[in-house]
């Protein structure tokens, strides 16, 4: 198994609840982090504690972070802001709030975040990193970025080096490459050393979605290790009520359409009639990695 599992899919199909119960299970033995990136994060509510600014360890050997846009932001602009303002300034007259202006580019905190990921991976301190993502979008449109900032600053670093004399007094052409080298650590992150579960429910945007992600994650060179179809109503439950067998037509109608899109493998996981507890999830969670 990677040390980073990622968990993605359209809203609302389980991935948070998924992402829990994988956490709680490996916690056993390994030490875990589960990290939320959703913007409507629920990690507080199902471990009935306040927002997780910071990784908290919730039970041993499990830490618990959601993060949340300012935090996301606070940590860049500590790491990078300087920087950023020295490069910025160097070619065009510019004031320190410019800086304002790039944290509000739509859908940047979710770029900067990959960073902190590397960061928890990079430091040795847990064995794996449990990565409930943002619906399918936005994780695309990530993953792209990514893709863009690394050959833009290939670029820069060409231009800048047939410059180079003229940018001499700031040390351009070292950050250029250093940040180079950061996005070039988290592309092989993301393709190396993570695996993704694509979570879906027995409907068709879900499954859709789930297929659609499968092609473009493997297309960006991303390993998609297997799907989570969730949430199945039980065969036989209630065969005299009507509702409920158009509910299972349609449900089993969507769960042969997957099988017959994906080569992957599916795991089902029913619906749970009471609501789900964290021992439950924990169930869920071995039955997914198991
Ligand atoms: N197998 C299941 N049985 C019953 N309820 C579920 C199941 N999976 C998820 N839920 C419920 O569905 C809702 C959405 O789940 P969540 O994990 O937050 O989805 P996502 O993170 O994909 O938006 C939650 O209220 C959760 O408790
Ligand atoms: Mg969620």
């Amino acid at each position: 198994m990677k040390p980073v599992l990622m968990f993605s899919g359209k809203g609302g199909v389980g991935k948070t609840s998924i992402s829990c119960g994988v956490a709680l299970y490996l916690s056993r033995v390994h030490k875990v982090l589960l990290v939320s990136t959703d913007p409507c994060g629920s990690l507080a509510s199902i471990f009935e504690r306040d927002v997780f600014e910071e990784p908290v360890e919730v039970k041993d050997n499990l830490w618990v972070i959601e993060l949340t846009r300012e935090k996301i932001l606070k940590m860049w602009r500590e790491k990078f802001g300087e920087d950023l303002y020295a490069v910025l300034s160097s070619i065009i007259p510019v004031k320190k709030d410019a800086l304002d202006y790039i944290e509000s580019i739509p859908g940047i905190e979710t770029e900067f975040m990959l960073d902190f990921i590397l960061q928890a991976l990079l430091s040795r301190k847990y064995d794996f990193i449990i990565w409930d993502t943002a619906p399918t979008a936005s994780i695309l449109s990530l993953l792209n970025a990514q893709f863009i900032f690394y050959q833009h600053l290939t670029q820069a670093q060409r231009i800048y080096f047939k410059v180079k004399s003229f940018f001499q007094k700031k040390p351009l052409l070292k950050l250029i490459d250093s940040w180079k080298r950061l996005t070039a650590d988290i592309l092989d992150m993301l393709k190396e050393q993570t695996e993704v579960w694509l979570v879906a429910t027995p409907e068709p945007m879900p499954v859709t979605q789930a297929i659609y992600l499968e092609k473009e994650l493997e297309k960006f060179g991303m390993k998609v290790k297997g799907i989570v179809l969730n949430r199945l109503l039980l065969e036989n439950e209630c065969p005299e009520c009507r509702y409920f067998q158009q509910r299972l037509k349609l449900q089993n109608k969507w769960k042969e359409l997957l099988k017959s899109q994906t080569q992957k493998p599916v795991v089902y996981l029913q619906e749970q009639e009471a609501g789900l507890s964290l021992s439950l999830l924990e169930k869920l969670g071995e039955k997914v990695i198991a």
